[in-house]
């Protein structure tokens, strides 16, 4: 006889559509760091669904607040206005130093607008020929033709016949980004972290660097923070560390803690760049969704959810730096900034083939590139959560270890 589980999973092989790879287990429930798959097994998520459960499953603030919204308005569309959305959008400013705020449902849509705003922006000006995106190798922004065009992983755009007009170049190099320059350069876009690509954080100096090189040359520069902002890194939005301010900035991920929403913001200067007909999103800023976002920030401040990032994270490092300093021959290093952290494992290791060993611990991890195993754990975790999992990690990075001696 299957298990509930062994029966879902039987149906899902069958009919859902074949684009992911989901680890075989099927969750029905969560409680702050915890998940609970449908033959009731506990796992400790350290994963966050990707970086988005930033105030953990279940925080009963979230979900009354989301219930209290769901029962009083859902939606109303963008022909008229309501009172989340435009709270949300004085609060993301007040926070941020941006002076607009549009409402989309994710990331990918959040720099389809950067994109569609900075070219839009140019046109407008009458600089018709100034569309170019210069963007960097490893990048990750999304999956649509736009977005996917600035995603700088050659697979993820393979086939697709992705429209052009974008230079991509090695992240971090400031004189690969002065070559690329031109007046033909409507926008640079990076990530503070790249955290797709591998938890790469961006070297000191570069965001400044990137500042400086769109001032010379008339261009825009664009951040995308779908995984770092919303506090992952122990600042609100992890730019805000080299003491640079963007032109605009993507977010979605942590925003609505689990509930689907993006946002673009950008400064006064841009706030006309997309006037009225040229962009838009039936469900963007909708009354649910602002408010999981508004109760979102809410719980950070309450929970000194940021403030803990920084100081976790420095603790998650320590614990992965020691495990490098015992296998060093299985480990290379551990990087990140705040709670997104990665371990790198030696050549020849696929971080994803290593994953069911972790998960057989009972402990949740991604991978990010090709041999770095991911931690970007709900903002809530407890050090003694933190050390839970590197224990299961130590694990098997032991047996690793052990089979590649032997
Ligand atoms: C930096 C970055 N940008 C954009 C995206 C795309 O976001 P979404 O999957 O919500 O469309 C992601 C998702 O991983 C991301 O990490």
């Amino acid at each position: 006889m299957p298990s509930p589980q062994e029966e879902l999973l039987e149906i899902a092989k069958r009919r859902l559509y074949g684009n992911y790879r989901p680890a075989q287990v099927v969750f029905t429930r969560g409680k702050g760091c915890d998940l609970y798959d449908v033959d009731g097994n506990r796992y400790l998520d350290l994963c966050a669904g990707v970086a988005v459960d930033c105030v953990g499953h279940a925080h009963p603030t979230l979900t009354s607040a989301i219930a209290e919204q769901a029962g009083r308005l859902m939606h109303v569309s963008n022909y008229f206005y309501n009172e989340p959305n435009i709270r949300l959008a004085d609060e993301l400013c007040r926070r941020s130093g941006f002076a607009r705020a549009f409402f989309c449902n994710t990331g990918t849509e959040a720099n389809e607008a950067l994109l569609k705003m900075s070219r839009r922006y140019f046109y407008g000006q009458g600089q018709t020929n100034r569309a170019r995106i210069i963007a960097f190798d490893n990048a990750f922004h999304g999956r649509t033709l736009g977005a996917v065009s600035m995603t700088g992983t050659p697979k993820y755009r393979e086939g697709f016949g992705v429209p052009g007009n974008v230079t991509h170049v090695p992240y971090g190099d400031l004189e690969a980004v002065r070559k690329a320059m031109g007046p033909d350069v409507a926008a640079v876009i990076a990530e503070p972290v790249q955290g797709e690509g591998g938890v790469f954080p961006a070297p000191p100096g570069f965001f400044s660097g990137l500042r400086a090189l769109c001032d010379e040359h008339g261009a825009l520069f664009l951040v995308d923070e779908v995984q770092t902002g919303i506090g992952r890194t122990g600042r609100f939005l992890a730019f805000e560390k080299d003491h640079v301010m963007p032109d605009a900035v993507a977010l979605a991920k942590g925003l609505g803690g689990g509930f689907p929403i993006g946002a673009m913001l950008t400064t006064e200067k841009l706030a006309d760049a997309l006037p009225p007909g040229t962009h838009g999103s039936t469900f963007g800023g909708n009354p649910l969704a602002c408010t999981a976002a508004l109760t979102v920030l809410r719980i950070l401040d309450e929970e000194k959810l940021v403030e803990g990032a920084r100081t976790k994270g420095a603790a998650l490092i320590g614990m992965l730096e020691d495990l490098v300093r015992d296998f060093p021959q299985t480990c290379e290093g551990a990087r990140g900034d705040g709670l997104l952290v990665g371990l790198i494992l030696r050549e020849g290791f696929v971080a994803r083939d290593v994953l069911p060993l972790i998960q057989a611990q009972g402990v949740l991890l991604i991978a990010a590139g090709e041999r770095v195993i991911r931690f970007a754990p709900p903002l809530v975790v407890t050090e003694a959560e933190l050390a839970r999992g590197v224990t299961a990690l130590r694990t098997v990075v032991a047996e690793l270890d052990k089979k590649r001696r032997a």
